[in-house]
C-alpha cells in the first residue's frame, strides 16, 4: 500500500516508517521539519534498505498535500504532524490550534479532493483528562486541561463527525500513552530541543552527565512510592500498533478510538532504577514540588487493541531503557540526528 505519513520525520513517525517499509509498504514522508531533521530520511533508507520519498511541506498547505497524495497514489494517511508541548500550548494556544486543528482540516480537505478515506490519527491519553478510574478504557469520559489536549479532543470529535457523514471514511484515533525508547540501530530516536520536558530523555541526559540531577516532581502522590505512575510504551511497539490499525481499517469502516499502552504503570523512581541498572550509570535526583497539571497515575486498559487490532506491546522497561541509552550515546558521538 502507498501510505503518506504527515510528521513522518518526527519521533514516532520515523519509527512507524521503519515498520511499514519492513512490512512491504511504500512510504511517503511529509513534514515541515519544524521539530525534526531531514537527515532522518537518509537514516530511514539505511535502516530499511529502501529509499523513502520525502516532501518538505506544511499540513496547512492543502494544495501541496493534494498534489502529493495524487502524485504518489496514496491509499492511506497516518497523521502524526502537530505541536505537542503542553506548557508551550498554554502560552501559544493560537499556534497550537492552527497547527493541529487547522492542519487536520486541510489534510481532510486534501483527502476528500482525491477520495482517500483511510486515516490513522495520533491522539493521546491526554484526552481522558483527570482519570476518574484506572485503568483507563476507551469509554472513560474525555476532557481537556490545556490547549494541546483540547486540540486533540477537537480533532477526535471532528473526525467522528466526518466518519458519520460518509461511510467511505475509515478512521482510527490511536490514544498513545507514554512513548519512550528508540530503534535498535540508534540512528533514530527522540531528540528534544533544549531542556527535555519529558522524563525519559531527561533521565538519559543525567545518566550521560549532561545534566546534574533529575528533579522528581513530587513524592507525595497516592502511589506505591509516592511518585507519579505512567504507562511507558516502547516506540517500536507503538509503531507496530499503526500497522495493526491499518490492517483493522481494511475491514472496518467508521470511527474507532483505541488505546496504545502496555496496561502497566511504572513510577518515576522505578524508571530511575531501571535506567541505572541498564546503563550502569548513576542517576542522581532530588525531590521537588509537584508539577502543576500532573496527575498521580495514568495507565491504559489495553484490551481493545488486543481484541480489535490483534496488537499488544511486547517490549519491557529494560528494552525501553537500553535503546534510549544507546541512542543517547550515539547522539553524543554525533552520528545520528
Ligand atoms: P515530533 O515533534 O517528533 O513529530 C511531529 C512532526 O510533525 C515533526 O517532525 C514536525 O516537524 C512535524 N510538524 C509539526 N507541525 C507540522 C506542520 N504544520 N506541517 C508539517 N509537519 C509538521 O512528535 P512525536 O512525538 O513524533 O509525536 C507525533 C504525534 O503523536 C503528535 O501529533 C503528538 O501530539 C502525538 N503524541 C505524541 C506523544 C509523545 O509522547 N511523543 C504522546 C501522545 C501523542
Ligand atoms: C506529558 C504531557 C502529556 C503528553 C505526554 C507525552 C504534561 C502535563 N503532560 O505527560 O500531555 O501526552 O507528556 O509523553 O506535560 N517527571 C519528573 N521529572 C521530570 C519529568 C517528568 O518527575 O523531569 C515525572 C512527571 O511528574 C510524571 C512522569 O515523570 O509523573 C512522566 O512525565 P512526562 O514524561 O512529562 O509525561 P506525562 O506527564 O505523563
Amino acid at each position: 500500500m502507498n501510505i503518506l505519513l504527515t510528521g513522518g520525520t518526527g519521533y514516532i513517525g520515523s519509527h512507524t516508517a521503519v515498520v511499514l517499509a519492513q512490512a512491504g509498504h511504500d512510504v511517503v514522508l511529509y513534514d515541515n521539519l519544524s521539530n525534526s531533521d531531514r537527515r532522518v530520511v537518509n537514516h530511514l533508507a539505511h535502516i530499511t534498505g529502501r529509499p523513502m520519498t520525502f516532501v518538505e511541506g506544511d499540513i496547512r498547505d492543502a494544495e501541496l498535500l493534494t498534489r502529493t497524495l495524487r502524485a504518489a497514489g496514496i491509499e492511506a494517511v497516518i497523521h502524526f504532524a502537530g505541536l505537542k508541548a503542553v506548557g508551550e500550548s498554554v502560552d501559544k494556544p493560537v499556534e497550537y490550534y492552527a497547527n493541529n486543528v487547522q492542519g487536520t482540516i486541510s489534510l481532510l480537505q486534501a483527502m476528500q479532493a482525491v477520495s482517500i478515506g483511510t486515516l490513522v490519527f495520533s491522539s493521546s491519553a491526554t484526552v481522558y483528562g483527570e482519570p476518574q478510574y484506572l485503568p483507563l478504557d476507551e469509554k472513560h469520559p474525555t476532557s481537556a486541561t490545556n490547549p494541546y489536549g483540547r486540540s486533540k479532543l477537537h480533532i477526535e470529535e471532528m473526525l467522528l463527525d466526518v466518519a458519520k457523514s460518509d461511510q467511505r471514511w475509515r478512521i482510527a484515533c490511536l490514544r498513545y500513552f507514554n512513548p519512550v525508547g528508540a530503534h535498535d540501530s540508534a540512528l533514530i530516536g527522540e531528540s528534544p530541543r533544549g531542556i527535555p520536558n519529558n522524563l525519559m530523555p531527561y533521565i538519559a541526559q543525567v545518566a550521560a552527565g549532561q545534566r546534574q540531577a533529575l528533579q522528581v516532581f513530587g513524592d507525595d502522590y497516592p502511589t506505591p512510592d509516592g511518585t507519579g505512575v505512567r504507562d511507558y510504551i516502547h516506540v517500536m511497539d507503538l509503531a507496530r500498533g499503526h500497522l495493526a490499525a491499518l490492517g483493522f481499517l481494511a475491514h472496518h469502516a467508521g470511527w474507532h478510538a483505541v488505546n496504545l499502552g502496555t496496561g502497566h504503570g511504572s513510577s518515576v523512581l522505578e524508571m530511575v532504577r531501571a535506567f541505572e541498572h541498564v546503563s550502569g550509570q548513576s542517576v542522581p535526583y532530588k525531590i521537588t514540588p509537584r508539577r502543576p497539571g500532573d496527575v498521580a497515575a495514568c495507565y491504559a486498559k489495553a484490551d481493545k487493541a488486543a481484541r480489535e487490532l490483534g496488537w499488544s506491546a511486547q517490549l519491557g522497561l529494560e528494552d525501553m531503557c537500553r535503546s534510549t541509552w544507546k541512542f543517547q550515546r550515539q547522539s553524543e558521538s554525533g552520528s545520528s540526528r
